[in-house]
């Protein structure tokens, strides 16, 4: 072959690769129905928030009637929707999260083996300050100390030698990571608040039980939120519960784009990365008093992570009432936000809208319970098609007939 006749067939040969890799004859139950097509036709779409207080009412065809969302705020949006869920439905999550079991969240750094101990050495000075040393401690340990906390600590440790306040590298030497981990634990179990996160939590799928509630809140989703049901049946739904002093500090729900890096599915859990599109998050009870959810960087004109540590953004625990949005928790409520724009060309997952960084304010009285519903998808578009396709045609296939010894 000739050079040219062989790039002519290259090309042609990456031709058809990309068409066959893009047509795929798929089928999804979206607001206007069953749409079948090659699979251009199915995108992530956002709901219109147009401008703060913008209302609008969506039928739902279903026992609730219709859901009515209000625009709480444009950057990043974020959507409230009243009586999401009713009381019997709230009530059953939180209950079938109890039957279930809850355990005490974890955050990544919270365990031992994914602790590296990072010097945060701002100014490049080669000596640690109080605040730098609060840093390094929550950037090693995701534990969120005072500054009294960590004076009491050079006191006890006898660390700070020459009692300047300040930790060179001479009276670093004298403790190691080990030890400083061991007085760090010693502080967060008198005083477990300390932790970037304190709640309890229970994954529940379901989605695999053919949950009658769960399959009507599932459709009410797709529904509100306009997105195929296929790809609401491929979300995540996680119960949480928050006693006095429970929180979680500010963080984001997705992780940024990493195109060498896969994103996370129920089969690949390890070396990815986690992918989710939205999140609509549900109030299961009323909260006497905080466990707002707050968004401590919402309307920034830009997003500066040095200020963002300066101001201890991150630490809701303490900075809660800072924040330029939060919202209230009240039974059945959603508050909905994307955690990703959409990709203009493929109609997928594009990058993550970084001001969607919030976390829980402190539960000050009562108890807090919420869901997570977190819309997922990965950056592979046409796999998650693929998904989609088997969720629509379980929904289309004839149930088999019973067979006279099961009857
Ligand atoms: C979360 C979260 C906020 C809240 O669980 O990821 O951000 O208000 N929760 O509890
Ligand atoms: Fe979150």
């Amino acid at each position: 072959m000739r050079t040219r006749d062989r790039c002519l067939f290259t090309l042609h040969i990456a031709a058809v690769l990309i068409f066959s890799a893009y047509s795929l004859d798929i089928c999804v139950t979206d607001n206007s129905g069953v749409r079948c097509g090659d699979g251009n036709h199915v995108r992530l779409t956002r709901i219109q928030g147009n401008e703060v207080g913008h209302v609008q009412k969506i039928d739902t065809n279903d026992t609730q009637g219709s859901v009515t969302l209000t625009t709480l705020n444009t950057k990043p949006l974020v959507i409230e929707a009243e009586s999401f869920l009713s009381p019997e439905e709230c009530d059953y999550f939180v209950q079938m999260a109890k039957d279930e079991g809850l355990k005490e969240s974890e955050t990544v750094l919270n365990q031992p083996e994914n602790q590296r101990f990072v010097l945060r050495d701002h100014d490049g000075n080669k000596k640690l300050s109080v605040r730098e040393m609060r840093h390094t401690i929550q950037g090693s340990f995701d534990v969120f100390l005072e500054d009294e906390d960590i004076l009491k600590l050079y006191k006890e440790t006898g660390w700070d030698k020459n009692g300047d306040e300040l930790i060179t590298n001479g009276e670093l030497k004298s403790f190691t990571p080990m030890m400083l981990q061991a007085e760090i634990q010693k502080i967060v179990k008198a005083n477990p608040e300390k932790h970037s996160r304190m709640s309890k939590q229970v994954w529940l799928y379901p989605d695999r039980s053919k949950d009658k509630v769960f399959a009507e809140v599932q459709k009410r989703v797709a529904k509100v939120v306009g997105l195929p049901l296929e790809l609401i049946k491929l979300s995540d739904f996680q119960v949480v519960s928050y006693g006095i002093k429970g929180h979680y500090n500010a963080h984001w729900d997705s992780a940024r784009v990493e195109p060498k890096v896969p994103c996370c599915t129920r089969e690949r859990t390890k070396q990815c990365r986690i992918c989710r599109y939205m999140t609509i998050l549900f109030y299961l009870n009323d909260v006497e008093e905080g466990g707002e959810t707050a968004f401590p960087v919402a309307n920034n004109s830009t997003l500066d992570y040095q200020t963002m540590m300066e101001k201890d953004l991150v630490d809701l625990y303490r900075k809660c009432e800072e924040s330029p949005l939060k919202v209230s928790p009240a039974k059945g409520k959603a508050v909905i936000w994307y955690n990703h724009f959409v990709d203009d060309a493929n109609g997928w997952l594009g990058p993550l809208d970084e001001f969607t960084f919030h976390g829980g304010c402190p539960v000050k009285n009562g108890v807090k319970w919420i869901a997570n519903f977190w819309v997922k998808t990965t950056d592979h578009k046409i796999k998650d098609l693929k998904k989609m396709q088997k969720f629509y045609k379980a929904s289309t296939e004839k149930q088999p007939k019973m067979s006279k010894e099961e009857l």
